[in-house]
């Protein structure tokens, strides 16, 4: 069997190296790929990252099954096209994907179903936000529609910090939404013939500084312990959140099928939608796969339940100087050789032999341990055999987690 997945960053390789894994030996082709994906299968190099281009790729490999990674391609309607070549594919079509594509949308959809979401305001401009800004409570967030990377959330503590936000945002529909506070947690499943099918609960690390402090980020790091939901709160999500997202887009006429990524903040009402993802998160895959312990292409085909080990997992980040902001590409990284646990690469490439940096977020150091203190220690132990100029990462991946239990 040949398995085409779409992408080249962490989550990809975390895919490519679980997939590569599976009994049935299938072939593994990443596009287009990263040094990482190398080493569990093949690249194919793309001209672009257009649907068309993806639908050559899995025309020219022969691919069987295609995985799509990131949301850009599911967004741009890349489901759509491969259904109409009957090519198989795993991902919601652009109309279920515009749940993470439009936040305006995503909302809306949330309110008329009635899931758990903070309350918000919709407005067509940032003049139409800023009328009404004055009349809100504080702290607030203010959300930008369309796909922004991580980067279309400002959390403005008072109406002064909220003004100059909403000038700084590109001029799109926005939303004013209530603060929520409480533990954040990534809850993914997989969708399949309008059945959800869930995955380990992960936790994620957004901003760039220890302490959750500093800018936002595509995430620092992440770890996944099977205690972060007990088996109560999974129902309560299952009951209230999950399904009734299924079963809503169905009947709304855009049935989701593929990786649904719910962004929840557990408040002391509940479990609340902070956000939705059309995919697997990054880095939360990175831990997520490399505790699941049965076949992930077996839950692919045929829906089969996944099996945990009881071991937790801890991925840590190691960015590249400037990131999330401007980033320095090109500085060669030592210590790959040394390490001796799963390093996937996101943000790196070969040149003259040697791996080199090459965007934000460059490799998720991931390991495990018998418990979650094992686990960061052993994650940490082989992120210091790594290194490169400029690189930058949290020390406190998954003590989120040790000062809960
Ligand atoms: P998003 O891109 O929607 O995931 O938002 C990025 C981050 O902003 C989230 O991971 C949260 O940490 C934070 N955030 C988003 N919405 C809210 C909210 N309503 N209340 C508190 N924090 C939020
Ligand atoms: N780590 C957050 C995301 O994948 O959106």
């Amino acid at each position: 069997m040949k398995v085409l997945i779409l992408g080249s960053g962490g989550r990809e390789h975390a895919i490519a190296w679980k997939l590569s894994q599976s009994s049935d030996r299938p072939t593994i082709h990443t596009a287009p790929g990263n040094p990482g994906t190398l080493i569990d299968g093949r690249n194919l190099p793309l001209p672009d990252l257009s649907p068309a281009t993806f639908l050559a790729a899995a025309e020219i490999v022969q691919a069987d099954l295609t995985v799509v990674g990131p949301e850009a391609p599911l967004v741009a309607g890349v489901v759509d096209l491969f259904q109409s070549h009957r090519r198989a594919i795993i991902g919601p079509t652009a109309a279920a994907a515009r749940i993470e594509g439009s936040k305006v949308f995503c909302k809306s959809f949330l309110d008329r179903h009635n899931i758990p979401t903070a309350r918000a305001g919709k407005y067509a401009s940032r003049q139409e936000a800023a009328l009404h800004l004055s009349f809100l409570g504080f702290p607030i967030v203010l959300k930008t529609d369309g796909l922004a990377a991580g980067k279309g959330v400002i959390i403005a503590a008072n109406l002064n910090e909220a003004t100059a936000a909403l000038d700084s945002l590109p001029e799109a529909p926005l939303l004013l939404e209530e603060f929520l506070t409480g533990e954040e947690v990534s809850f993914i499943v997989y969708v399949q013939n309008g059945k959800a099918i869930p995955l380990e609960a992960t936790q994620d690390h957004k901003t760039i500084f220890d302490g959750d402090t500093g800018p936002n980020t595509g995430g620092m790091g992440a770890y996944c312990d099977g205690r972060i939901l007990t088996a109560q709160q999974t129902s309560v999500i299952m009951d209230t959140i999950i399904e009734p997202t299924v079963s809503g887009m169905s009947t709304d006429g855009a049935p989701y099928s593929g990786f649904l990524y719910a962004g929840l903040m557990m408040t002391s009402d509940g479990p609340k939608v902070l956000e939705y993802n059309a995919r697997l998160g990054d880095p939360e895959t990175q831990a997520l796969l490399h505790r699941m312990d049965s076949d992930l292409l077996a839950t692919l085909l045929d829906g089969a339940t996944p099996v945990w080990k009881p071991a937790p997992s801890v991925c840590v980040v190691l960015a590249a100087h400037g990131y999330p902001g401007a980033i320095r590409t090109g500085d060669v990284i030592t210590g790959l050789d040394h390490a001796s646990c799963q390093v996937f690469h996101a943000g790196t490439v070969l040149r003259d032999g040697a791996v080199a940096t090459s965007g934000g977020r460059v490799l998720g150091v991931t390991h495990s341990g018998p418990g979650l203190q094992q686990a960061i220690d052993n994650a940490y132990r082989e992120v210091a055999k790594i290194n490169f100029a400029g690189m930058q990462k949290r020390m406190d991946i998954g003590a989120k987690g040790l000062k809960r239990w």
